[in-house]
């Protein structure tokens, strides 16, 4: 085998001329083959023997062998059947570079006789080498605002092939803001340009990936690539922007201060400076709204700066602005709409308008006392108002329309129990918690003239002693009325009425302010023992009320009168044989005065023989009390004295002269025994022609009985004073007795009968006639016409009658003297 081995170029370069020289004589011409680069192993390549005119067998003992130029071993001969074959791989671009032409020249040596062969193998080029770029990634820096068109020159690929596998065409990845242009340059190659077709945004591809192919023509064809990195570079085309154009944001009135209401944050495409944004309220926004509301201009933030309250607005609507820095500033926009949410935050708000204040008393269940309004700045539940009263009072509310009420009275008023109430209003929201609100309603009740006045007693009992000085005051009634005012001021009037002949009036007084009892005069109890004063009090009212009491005035008795002494002669003078026992005289006493005051006793001169004996009462008989003898003393000069038991006591006389007689010899006369009459004839009949006057003594004692049809009550049956009336008249005459109008003060018709006498006198009276009748005895029935000649006589008649009442008796006594006229009935002669 040939080795080559380098001992210098120019010794290589004289060897392979000589070779060349000696191939060429040696062979008839030369042996050309080829082989593909990267054949394989053993691939044949020529019957390399054979060409050569060498036979098989000589090779080896010729010792044929091969040498070639340059490196190695590519190629090698089989020595056992001549056949040249690859032997290593055989790179024609290492080989040759980017020579077109590309061989190996093989020396084929055999000896003897030495022989010198040139053998060219040229190595065709396969497209096995791809295109290929300097750098896998070419960064290309263009400005967002290019104009369309602007071309960007680009690195071509290079190929290590020849010929067509050298060719390249470019591609470019599809893209919608490049197209590729092709320089075909004059020496060598092309040079792809990128082209601009469509305007680039940083904001929206701020870098493009591109991939630029170079493809060869070979067979199969290779390509290579570059990745086209083409950063965008930013101008300031963005405005900055909210993501939201609006922002709604709800938030409790009465928030804090400073609390963050909404964190904008507005974005801008742009980069660097242009990005850079700043917040502001726009010019739209309100002073009200900027005095409420803060921004901070860097961040973005919008806190409360005041207070917010949901009652003065419940909704702002913010228009922010957002700048960014760049050179040419843009802005972008926003509203941010801020519900306020509510609180419950104020009270209830009560206003009352009263109405009709004070409310009088009488006023009709249902009346209404008060308006009330209520109202709640809160909404929602929160302004939802219930209304209570306190309990346990005459008012009630009614709901009237929503949150109007009307006071209204519930049940009657009495304002002499209650004059006024303090109403409790609370009006109460739904909030939670809830607020209230209380108010007052202070509702008086006016007063209504219901109640009279009225006497702390319906009676009032008081005493006065008689003899009182005139005018003096002896009680004061007082009345209170519950009412108020005019209407309860009282004033004090007599009840008018009569006692006795009087008015009432001319007796008491009443003091109409003070309501003293005043005496009119001098209260004399002997003439009226007690008063009944009714005094009526009456206010002022409209219409007025009266009310009445009644004050008793009891008179007290004082020991103003003395006892008088009434002394009667029964048969004066006293005969001389007059029985012991016989009575004399009658003595009555008596005294006005009443109870002690009253109370006499009688005594008589000591040491005569006389003595008073008590019959009844105050009834006594002066009754002989031993003998008389007229020849020793005829003329008795008696004193009766009557002493009553009041304290200093009264006392009186009477006195009494007792004549003793003989029996029977002295007649009582006329003054004269005879009266001359002139009458003249011719006297008109009945004519009136003479009085006579003398006495005759007659003695009744009447009893009779006083009849009460009703049991008498307390007082109503006084003393009973029946007066005797005698009615006289020619031929008759009688004792009739006065119907007493009134005995008991009851109603009704008078209820006592007195009964009517008539005396008894039979024919031919004595003129000394003495009649006694027993208690009891019945009278009546006796003669009530009798023969008046009798009587012309003159006459006293003295007439006891006892009356008989119940159990109590009561005594009186009349005289009377009558005088009885003459008159002639017929017409008489003159004597
Ligand atoms: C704005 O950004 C802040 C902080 O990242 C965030 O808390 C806030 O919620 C954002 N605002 C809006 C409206 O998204
Ligand atoms: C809220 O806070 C700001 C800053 O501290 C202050 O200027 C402003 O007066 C405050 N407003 C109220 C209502 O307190
Ligand atoms: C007393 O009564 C008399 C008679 O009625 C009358 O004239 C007089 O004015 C009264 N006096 C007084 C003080 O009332
Ligand atoms: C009284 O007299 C009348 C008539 O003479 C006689 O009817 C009556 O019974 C008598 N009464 C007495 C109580 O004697």
């Amino acid at each position: 085998m040939l080795v080559y081995r380098p001992s210098g170029l120019s010794t290589w370069r004289l060897l392979l001329s000589f070779l060349f020289v000696a191939a060429w004589d040696a062979g008839s011409g030369q042996v050309h083959y080829s082989v593909s680069e990267e054949a394989k192993h053993g691939t044949f390549v020529g019957r390399i023997a054979q060409d050569l005119g060498l036979e098989l067998a000589e090779l080896v003992p010729r010792l044929f062998r091969i040498a070639s130029k340059g490196r190695g071993d590519f190629l090698e001969v089989n020595l056992q059947n001549g056949i040249l074959f690859v032997n290593s791989r055989i790179d024609r671009e290492e080989l040759c570079g980017r020579r077109a032409e590309c061989s190996i020249h093989l020396e084929v040596i055999v000896d003897r006789p030495l022989q010198v062969f040139h053998v060219e193998v040229e190595v065709k080029d396969i497209n096995d080498n791809r295109p290929v770029f300097s750098t896998s990634e070419q960064k290309l820096s263009i400005l967002e605002s290019q104009p369309l068109d602007s071309r960007f020159p680009l690195e071509g690929a290079s190929d290590a092939d020849i010929g067509e596998n050298a060719i390249l065409t470019y591609g470019l990845s599809s893209n919608e803001f490049f197209t590729l242009d092709i320089i075909n340059k004059k020496d060598k190659g092309k040079l792809p340009v990128l082209v601009l077709s469509k305007l680039l945004d940083r904001e929206e591809n701020p870098q493009l990936r591109l991939l630029l192919t170079a493809t060869d023509e070979g067979k199969p064809e290779l390509t290579g690539s570059v990745t086209l990195l083409i950063l965008v570079l930013d101008a300031n085309d963005n405005a900055p922007v909210f993501d939201q154009t609006v922002y709604e944001v709800k938030m409790y009135e009465n928030s804090a201060n400073q609390t963050l209401v909404i964190w904008l944050n507005a974005s801008d495409a742009d980069e660097g400076i242009n990005k850079e944004v700043i917040y502001s309220f726009s010019s739209l926004v309100p002073s009200t709204i900027r005095r409420k509301f803060l921004i901070n201009e860097r961040t973005g933030e919008v806190r409360i700066n005041d207070a917010i309250d949901f009652e003065d607005s419940n909704t702002y609507e913010i228009h922010v602005d957002v700048t960014d820095k760049g050179n040419l500033p843009m802005v972008g926009h926003c509203t941010i709409l801020v519900e306020i949410l509510d609180e419950n935050d104020n009270s209830p708000v009560v206003v009352v308008t009263s109405l009709a204040l004070p409310v009088r008393e009488d006023a009709q269940v249902g009346t209404v006392i008060s308006l009330i309004s209520v109202s709640d700045r809160d909404s929602g539940a929160n302004g939802q108002v219930t209304c209570s009263l306190t309990p346990r009072v005459p008012f009630k509310l009614v709901s009237t329309f929503k949150n109007y009420y009307s006071l209204v009275l519930d049940s009657s008023l009495d304002r002499e129990k209650v004059s006024e109430y303090a109403l409790a209003l609370i009006a109460k929201d739904g909030g939670s918690p809830s607020l209230s609100t209380s108010a007052s309603v202070s509702v008086e009740v006016a007063d209504v003239n219901d109640n009279a006045p009225t006497f702390a007693q319906p009676e009032y009992t008081v005493f006065v002693k008689e003899n009182n000085p005139p005018g003096c005051h002896i009680f004061t009634v007082s009345a209170r009325d519950a009412d108020a005012q005019e209407n309860a001021l009282v004033s004090y009037s007599l009840v008018e009425r009569r006692v006795g002949e009087r008015a009432l009036s001319s007796y008491v007084s009443v003091h109409a302010e003070s309501g003293k009892v005043y005496v009119n005069g001098t209260l004399d109890y002997e003439e009226n023992k007690f008063y009944e004063i009714e005094v009526q009090a009456t206010d002022k009212g409209n219409p007025p009320m009266a009310g009445h009491c009644t004050v008793w005035v009891e008179i007290l008795d004082a020991n103003d009168n003395a006892p008088e002494i009434t002394v009667t002669s029964l048969s004066l003078p006293v005969r001389e044989d007059t029985q012991p026992s016989t009575v004399i005289s009658l003595i009555s006493v008596s005294d006005r005065d009443s109870g002690a005051n009253g109370q006499i006793i009688c005594f008589l001169t000591p040491n005569v023989p006389f003595k008073i004996v008590s019959t009844f009462k105050n009834y006594y008989s002066l009754v002989l009390d031993g003998t008389l003898d007229r020849e020793s003393v005829s003329v008795y000069k008696l004193v009766v004295t009557a002493r009553d038991g009041g304290s200093p006591s009264l006392s009186a006389t009477a006195s009494v002269s007792v004549e003793v007689a003989d029996v029977n010899d002295n007649a009582p006369a006329f003054a004269q025994p005879e009266y001359t009459v002139f009458v003249k004839e011719n006297n008109s009949p009945g004519c009136h022609i003479f009085t006579v006057s003398a006495l005759l003594v007659l003695t009744l004692l009447l009893y009779t009985a006083l009849r009460c049809s009703a049991p008498p009550s307390e007082g109503a049956c006084g003393p009973v004073k029946p007066r005797l009336v005698c009615s006289s008249a020619v031929g008759s005459w009688s004792y009739s007795q006065e119907r007493r109008q009134r005995v008991c003060s009851g109603e009704g018709p008078p209820k006592t009968d007195l009964m009517a006498f008539s005396p008894s006198l039979p024919p031919g009276l004595d003129r000394e006639v003495e009649e006694r009748q027993e208690a009891g005895s019945n009278h009546s029935g006796l003669v009530s016409s009798i023969d008046p000649s009798p009587l012309l006589e003159p006459f006293v008649i003295i007439i006891y009658y006892v009356l008989k009442q119940s159990s109590q008796v009561y005594a009186a006594r009349v005289t009377r003297q009558i005088r009885l006229l003459i008159f002639l009935n017929k017409v008489i002669q003159t004597c």
